[in-house]
C-alpha cells in the first residue's frame, strides 16, 4: 500500500502539468501512474498539428468566437475565455520557458503560425508536423527533474477508492461520495496494490479505442470516464465523440492522422476522381470548414458513391522542399506505406479522434465526487461544445492542469485531509478469481464492441441504429462483468470493462439527444436550425 497528498492518472500533457505544477511546493507527494512502460505513451505524443494561441491581428475575442462557434453552440463561453486569456501565458511560461520546447519560426524568426480549419487567424504553434513528440519531450523531461514526483509505470488503476463503497463511513452518504485514491494493477508484480490519496486526479485521456478506426494510441478505452461513472460522477456530452476526417487510408498506416495543417497550407480533398467536392458541404468554408462537418461529408462522399476512401491533395499546392520541411514525419510514413506526398495525393478517410463531453467539471476541474478532479480529454469542461475547434486540445490540457494543481494546493493548505488507513480500506480480494485471462476473449470482445461503435454510434446515428447498439453492448456488458469477476487480472481485461461501460455511455448519450449538433449527427432526427451538412 502506498499513500500520497495528490495520485495523478495519467501522463499526457494534463496530467504532467498538474504534477509539476504541485511539486512546486517540495512539502507536496505526488504519485504518477501511467499504464503503459512509457511516459511518453499518450494522445499528446500523437498530435501533430500544433498547440492553439493568440497570432497576428489575434484577440482573445476573436478566439473564443471562434471557440463558441466551432463547439456549434453547445461550449460553455466561461471555459472559452479561460482558455483564451489564460493559455498563451501558461503557454510561454510551462511550454517554453520551463519545458525549453522550440517552435518553428519563420525566417524572421518570428514564430511560424500555422493555419487550421475554423481558426479564423493563423494561430497555431507548432513543431513542424511532430507538436506532440516536443511537448511530450519536454514536459517528461521537466518531470524527471522533480524528486518529490514518484513515477508508477505499467500500472493501471482499476477503480476508484470511495469510502461509501465500502460502507465505512455512513456520514459520507450525507456528505456526498468521496474518493481516496484509486486500487492499482502493477503489472510487474501482477498483483493490486491501494494507493491512498488526498487528492486523485484523473488525467487518462479519451476513448477513440472503442470504436474500429481511430487515431488514439492502444490506452485511450474510456479508462478514466468508467471509474469515475462507476464511482458515481457525473458524466455530459458524451455523444460528441469527434472523427477527425483525414487518416491516411493504406494497409500498415492504420490510424495515423494526417494533420488538418495540410489543409491549412492549401491541401484539397478530392473524391477518387480527383474533383474536389467541398464546396458543395461548406461553400464558405470548403476545405477548412469545421471539423465535424468536414468528417461527415468525406463520409457522405464514401457512403453514397461505394468509395473505400478519398483523396486529399497537397502536392499541386507545395512544392516538394516545402512539404517535406513542413511535415517531415507525414511525409516519411507516407513514403513507407507507398504514397509520395511530393507526387500523389494522400488516400484518407475519418475516424475517431476526440471525446468532447466526459467527467462534468467545473472552472477548477472539480466533478461532482469529492478530492476526485478531471482534466484533459476525460474531463468536460464545456470548452468544446458539440465539436472541439482544432489544436485546441493541448492547450486545455495545459490551462487547466495549472488550475487543478492551483486547487488542489489552496485545498491541501487550507485543510487537513483525511487520508484513508490501511485498516480503513480492505485489501484487493482475488479469492474468487479462478481463470487465467484468455486474450482471444479479450480481444473478440473489444472487436465486436469497437464494431458496434463505429457501424451504429458512428458519424451517422439514427434511433434504431442506437437502439440496436445498446441491446449489444448491455448484453455484452453482463458477460464481461461476470468474466472480470471470475478472471485474474491484466491490463487487457481491466481495459475492456472500461471499454464497454464507455461504449455504453457514449451510445446512451447518443440516443437520448434527438437533436443534431456538432459531431452528434442524427439522421432521424433533424430538427429545424441545427446544423447539417
Ligand atoms: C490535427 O493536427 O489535425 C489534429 C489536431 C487536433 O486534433 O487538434
Amino acid at each position: 500500500m502506498k499513500t500520497t497528498d495528490v495520485l495523478v492518472i495519467g501522463s499526457g500533457i494534463a496530467g504532467i502539468t498538474t504534477a509539476i505544477r504541485l511539486a512546486r511546493n517540495p512539502a507536496r507527494r505526488i504519485i504518477l501512474l501511467t499504464r503503459s512502460a512509457d511516459l511518453h505513451d499518450s494522445n499528446t505524443f500523437q498530435a501533430q498539428g500544433g498547440i492553439v494561441t493568440h497570432g497576428p491581428d489575434d484577440s482573445v475575442d476573436l478566439l473564443v468566437k471562434d471557440i463558441l462557434e466551432a463547439g456549434a453552440g453547445a461550449s460553455h463561453p466561461e471555459a472559452a475565455r479561460i482558455l483564451a486569456e489564460e493559455g498563451p501565458p501558461r503557454l510561454e511560461e510551462v511550454l517554453i520557458q520551463q519545458a525549453k520546447i522550440q517552435f518553428d519560426r519563420d525566417q524572421d524568426g518570428k514564430p511560424a503560425f500555422g493555419q487550421e480549419a475554423a481558426h479564423s487567424r493563423r494561430r497555431i504553434l507548432h513543431v513542424k508536423d511532430g507538436t506532440g513528440i516536443a511537448i511530450s519531450n519536454g514536459l517528461v523531461a521537466l518531470l524527471k527533474k522533480f524528486q518529490n514526483i514518484e513515477v508508477l509505470s505499467n500500472a493501471t488503476a482499476v477503480d476508484l477508492i470511495t469510502y461509501p463503497h465500502h460502507s465505512k463511513n455512513p456520514l459520507d452518504n450525507y456528505r456526498g461520495i468521496t474518493c481516496h485514491g484509486a486500487y492499482v494493477f502493477d503489472r510487474s508484480g501482477n498483483a493490486v496494490h491501494r494507493t491512498l490519496a488526498a487528492k486523485t486526479v484523473l488525467a487518462t485521456g479519451g476513448l477513440g479505442r472503442i470504436y474500429r478506426h481511430t487515431t488514439n494510441p492502444a490506452g485511450a478505452r474510456g479508462d478514466g470516464l468508467a471509474m469515475a461513472f462507476r464511482a458515481g460522477a457525473r458524466i455530459v456530452n458524451a455523444e460528441y465523440v469527434q472523427f477527425h476526417p483525414t487518416i491516411l487510408a493504406a494497409p500498415g498506416a492504420e490510424g495515423f492522422l494526417i494533420t488538418e495543417a495540410v489543409r491549412g497550407e492549401g491541401g484539397v480533398l478530392l473524391d477518387p476522381a480527383g474533383f474536389p467536392f467541398m464546396e458543395k458541404y461548406a461553400p464558405e468554408w470548403k476545405d477548412l470548414a469545421p471539423r465535424d462537418i468536414v468528417a461527415r461529408a468525406i463520409h457522405v462522399e464514401m457512403e453514397a458513391n461505394g468509395y473505400s476512401h478519398v483523396l486529399l491533395d497537397i502536392a499541386s499546392h507545395m512544392s516538394p522542399d516545402a512539404l517535406k520541411s513542413r511535415f517531415p514525419h507525414i511525409y516519411e510514413q507516407c513514403k513507407r506505406v507507398g504514397v509520395d506526398i511530393t507526387l500523389e495525393s494522400i488516400p484518407v478517410v475519418p475516424a475517431a479522434h476526440y471525446s468532447c463531453g466526459g467527467i462534468a467539471v467545473d472552472v477548477w476541474g472539480r466533478g461532482s465526487i469529492g478530492n476526485l478532479y478531471a482534466v484533459g480529454e476525460v474531463a468536460c469542461t464545456g470548452l468544446h461544445g458539440a465539436n472541439r475547434l482544432a489544436s485546441t486540445s493541448l492547450l486545455e490540457g495545459l490551462v487547466w492542469g495549472c488550475r487543478v494543481a492551483q486547487d488542489i494546493e489552496v485545498e491541501l493548505l487550507a485543510s487537513h485531509p483525511v487520508v484513508p488507513t490501511r485498516e480503513d480500506i480492505p485489501a484487493w480480494d482475488e479469492s474468487g478469481l479462478i481463470t487465467d485471462s484468455d486474450p482471444a476473449l479479450i480481444q473478440g470482445d473489444m472487436q465486436t464492441i469497437q464494431n458496434i461503435m463505429w457501424h451504429y454510434v458512428g458519424l451517422i446515428r439514427s434511433a434504431d441504429r442506437l437502439t440496436r447498439a445498446i441491446r449489444e453492448l448491455r448484453h455484452l456488458q453482463t458477460e464481461i462483468e461476470t468474466f472480470y469477476r471470475n478472471t485474474k487480472l491484466s491490463d487487457g481485461l481491466i481495459g475492456l470493462r472500461n471499454a464497454v461501460e464507455a461504449a455504453l455511455l457514449v451510445a446512451e448519450a447518443a440516443y437520448h439527444n434527438r437533436q443534431s449538433r456538432g459531431c452528434h449527427f442524427r439522421a432521424d432526427a433533424v430538427e429545424a436550425g441545427d446544423r447539417l451538412l
